[in-house]
């Protein structure tokens, strides 16, 4: 038998620079996640262009999902291969693509299009329901891929490059969002803190890089907002970075990146534990691409359990975007919301979604 199951769900994620495509079964079992990053291609530009980003994901959404579906054991058509011979895979249970869900925002509008385009047209051709996924709720959906007996309430600390969260979960679909940033995204204070020290793209991996050499108590940097709330600022930190290099050139880079490091980390981690309490949480998650700072990960994962807390740090290729924990969200939203009308745009802007 070789019919299709709602359950099993293509995710396209188009996002930003990551041309993604993932099958996963009951929104749990990953058949397969294909990215393909664009990292190469921004970085002479020193970051994101989204023209460049939308015109390389045309180039590479057929070739991404067609990989997807071959390494779920389906064909085009997101039907079971049945190739005498072939090894077996998850999709030789019979099932077939179910539902396409895409990423529908936030994110850069003319990248979002592709995906969602390209999703529309697979679910109309095949005759299964289009469901739009909200981006950073399929980042909350990547902590529970990995860890589906997360005891909870738990606060999700959500960085990234283009955002700052503390959410808390209290399960899938209902979140409370606690504190978010007033200016930059964590993620972009260190890819603008790395561009100023002239570190590279994308900065936070480079930052990291730099500061392993450098001694993070050389600089008092300061925390803002720390124990003021739950919402974050960055933006004062990059300044106070800037200003400190230009009175002080000749302080050895790896201790600007090291300094500017550990005061990013200090507010992140606190302000998780401030919101842990507030909520009485179980536990902390991370999710973003920021996620994958070994520093961050090890502070967090120290002041939890000094706190009692369990910590959550999903592997570093689910904290980057991909597009398993958008169909993980999809198949959560299908059962929860039904489908997505098939005349439904992208937004650039989008909320996280209120519970
Ligand atoms: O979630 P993501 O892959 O894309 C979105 O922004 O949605 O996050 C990318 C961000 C970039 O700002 C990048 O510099 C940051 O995550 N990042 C890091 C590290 N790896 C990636 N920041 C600090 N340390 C890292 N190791
Ligand atoms: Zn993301």
């Amino acid at each position: 038998m070789t019919g299709r199951d709602a359950d099993v769900v293509l995710a396209i994620e188009t996002s930003c620079d990551e041309t993604a495509a993932a099958v996963v079964s009951a929104g749990r079992d990953v058949l397969s996640s294909v990215v393909s990053s664009q990292v190469e291609l921004h970085a002479r530009y020193g970051g994101v262009v989204p023209e460049v980003a939308g015109r390389a994901h045309v180039e590479r959404i057929v070739p991404v999902v067609e990989e997807a579906l071959r390494a779920a054991g389906l064909d085009r058509s997101g039907l079971p291969l049945c190739r005498p011979g072939r090894e077996a895979t998850a999709g030789d249970g019979g099932s077939g693509i179910g539902a396409v869900a895409a990423t529908v925002g936030p994110g850069l509008v003319g990248a979002l299009l592709v995906g969602v385009s390209f999703a529309k047209s697979l679910a109309m051709a095949w005759g299964v329901p289009f469901v739009g996924v909200n981006h950073l709720e399929g980042h909350l959906f990547a902590s529970l891929l990995e860890a589906p007996d997360t005891e909870l309430p738990v606060v999700v600390l959500l960085v990234s490059g283009g955002h700052t969260l503390l959410v808390a979960m209290y399960g899938a679909g209902r979140y409370e969002v606690l504190g978010e940033t007033v200016d930059d995204a964590a993620g972009e204070a260190f890819d603008k803190v790395a561009r100023y020290l002239g570190l590279g793209y994308p900065g936070g991996p480079a930052v990291e890089a730099a500061a392993q050499a450098g001694d993070a108590r050389a600089i008092a940097l300061p925390r803002p907002m720390i124990g003021d709330g739950l919402d974050f600022s960055f933006s004062g930190l990059k300044t106070a970075v800037v200003h400190y290099v230009e009175r002080h050139p000749e302080v050895p880079t790896a201790d600007v990146a090291a300094s500017f490091q550990a005061a990013a980390v200090d507010v992140l981690v606190r302000k998780a534990l401030d919101a842990a309490r507030v909520v009485g949480a179980r536990g902390v998650c991370l999710a973003g691409g920021v996620a994958a700072n070994g520093p961050l990960r090890e502070a967090l994962a120290s002041a939890c359990a000094g706190a009692g807390l369990a910590v959550f740090l999903p592997s570093r290729t689910m904290c980057t975007d991909n597009a398993a924990m958008i169909a993980a969200a999809g198949h959560y939203r299908l059962r929860t919301d039904g489908p997505t009308t098939l005349d439904a745009g992208a937004s650039a802007g989008l909320r996280f979604p209120a519970a």
